[in-house]
């Protein structure tokens, strides 16, 4: 079996907002329209498909496994736009990182409000 995750939606209270936030953010192609989507394209061709939408934005969670240089980009563009950022998923340790599994990890929230992540090892380590 080889299932591998294609395209998510991601829903935005303005999708051109929220997809040029992430792909400027996470240094990646320009959105490109595909219907009523704004699609952007991560580095394992998962489409991340961004979708106005006027009814509650359900909060997600979305993380990405960067490279050392990659984490200290994004997270230069996080610190950049003045962006708040947080060591854990509950937002307590606010303006910090985290070291898990032997690496380096934040989290800061697109403009919806989804919980975004960046981490420079997986879960767990490996
Ligand atoms: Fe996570």
């Amino acid at each position: 079996m080889a299932v591998k995750l294609n395209h998510t939606i991601v829903h935005a209270r303005d999708k051109g907002q929220s997809a040029s936030f992430f792909a400027e953010v996470f240094g990646l192609a320009r959105p490109r329209p595909f219907g009523p989507f704004l699609d952007v394209v991560v580095a394992n061709e998962v489409t991340l498909a961004f979708l106005e939408t006027h009814e509650e934005i359900q909060i997600q969670h979305y993380a990405f496994l960067v490279s050392e240089a990659d984490f200290d980009d994004i997270f230069g563009r996080v610190k950049a736009r003045g962006l708040d950022h947080w060591a854990d998923p509950a937002h307590r340790r606010k303006g910090e990182i985290n070291h898990n599994d032997g690496g380096r990890g934040v989290y800061f929230n697109d403009p919806a409000g989804h919980y975004l992540e960046i981490i420079t090892r997986p879960y767990g380590g490996a």
